[in-house]
C-alpha cells in the first residue's frame, strides 16, 4: 500500500538545510521512532526523517500508547546522531515541544506548552513528543581512543530520536474515547493545513533550535520555551515515577527540569513526570 503523504509539497515547503532531507515514507509501520532506529543501523544521514500514515505500535512518553488516526495525523521521527553531547541531548526534548509550538504559530495557531513537551490548543493536547537516545558502539576494527580521551569508548558516540505526533485533520470522532476529552486537532481548532506543511514548519523550526542549543545557546532556548508556558506561578501537581508532587510552578531549571515551590516553601526539582494544573482553591 503506498503512503498518501506527498513528498512534492512537503519538499515545496521544506527550508532546512539538514532535517528532512533524507525522508523515508511509509503507509503503517510499528512505530516511525523503530523506524528511524533501524535508518542508523544502515548508516542514514543525520537528519534523516521517517513519516507514516498509520502506526500499529505508536509510543508515548511513560511507555503509554499513541493513536495515530490514519492519514489525519502527523507521526514523524528524525533521526540525529552528528553533535549529539550529553548536554545538548538533555534540553533536546524541550527544544523539540518549543519547535511544535513555534511550528503551529507559523500555521496561525496559538498553542501553550506543557512541561515537557506537551503543545496545546485551548488547554487540549494538539501534538506530543517522544524523544529516546541511545549511546552507540563502535563498528569492529574501529581506531582507539585518542588522545585525550583515553578511557572514553573508542569511538562510541550518542544518537537520538525525536518523536512528534500532531492531530492534523482529525473530527471529534476520531479520537479514542480515552482522550476525547482532553485531545484536539488543528482543523477542531480551525486551522486548515496538511501534515506536510505541519511536517516541514516543525524541522524549520527544529533545525535552528538544534543548532543553538550545539552552539551553547541553553539560556535562549529556555527563554522561548518558558514564554510559551501558562502555568507560572499556579499551583501544579507533577506525577513523577517517584509519586506525586504539588507546588507552585517556579522556573525551568539550567537543565530544563521543573522547579516548584512546595507548601513549606522550599523549593524542589522534578526532572521527568506529567504536569497538571491544580484547582485554583487547591493552592498550598
Ligand atoms: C506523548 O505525548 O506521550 C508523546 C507522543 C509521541 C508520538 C510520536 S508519533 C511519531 C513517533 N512514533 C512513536 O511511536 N511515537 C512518536
Amino acid at each position: 500500500m503506498a503512503s498518501t503523504f506527498d513528498r512534492v509539497r512537503f519538499a515545496s515547503r521544506l527550508t532546512t538545510r539538514r532535517l528532512g532531507r533524507t525522508l523515508m515514507v511509509r503507509a503503517e509501520v510499528g512505530s516511525t521512532n523503530d523506524e528511524a532506529w533501524d535508518a542508523l543501523a544502515v548508516d542514514a544521514p543525520d537528519g534523516t526523517i521517517v513519516v507514516a500514515d498509520a502506526q500499529t505500535r505508536g509510543r508515548g512518553r511513560a511507555g503509554r500508547a499513541w493513536h495515530t488516526a490514519p492519514g489525519r495525523a502527523l507521526a514523524l521521527s528524525v533521526l540525529l546522531h552528528q553533535g549529539c553531547d550529553r548536554g545538548s541531548l538533555g534540553l533536546l526534548p524541550l527544544a523539540a515541544g518549543l519547535a511544535v509550538a513555534q511550528a503551529l504559530e507559523t500555521l496561525g495557531a496559538a498553542p501553550m506548552i506543557k512541561w515537557p513537551n506537551d503543545v496545546l490548543l485551548g488547554g487540549r493536547k494538539v501534538a506530543g513528543v517522544l524523544c529516546e537516545s541511545r549511546r552507540i558502539q563502535p563498528a569492529p576494527g574501529y581506531p582507539t581512543s585518542p588522545p585525550g580521551r583515553e578511557g572514553a569508548p573508542a569511538g562510541a558516540r550518542d544518537a537520538a530520536v525525536v518523536g512528534v505526533g500532531v492531530n492534523v485533520a482529525q473530527d471529534a470522532g476520531d479520537f479514542p474515547p480515552e482522550i476525547a476529552e482532553t485531545a484536539t486537532s488543528l482543523a477542531l481548532a480551525g486551522i486548515a493545513t496538511d501534515r506536510e506543511s505541519v511536517a516541514a514548519a516543525f524541522l524549520d523550526a527544529l533545525e535552528p533550535l538544534w543548532t543553538g542549543l550545539q552552539e551553547g545557546g541553553r539560556a535562549e532556548l529556555l527563554a522561548a520555551w518558558s514564554a510559551r508556558a501558562d502555568f507560572w506561578g499556579r499551583v501544579v501537581t507533577v506525577r513523577t515515577p517517584a509519586g506525586v508532587v504539588c507546588g507552585v510552578a517556579r522556573s525551568l531549571d539550567p537543565d530544563g527540569a521543573l522547579v516548584l515551590v512546595l507548601e513549606d516553601g522550599t523549593e524542589t526539582v522534578v526532572l521527568a513526570g506529567d504536569l497538571e494544573a491544580a484547582p485554583e482553591e487547591a493552592r498550598p
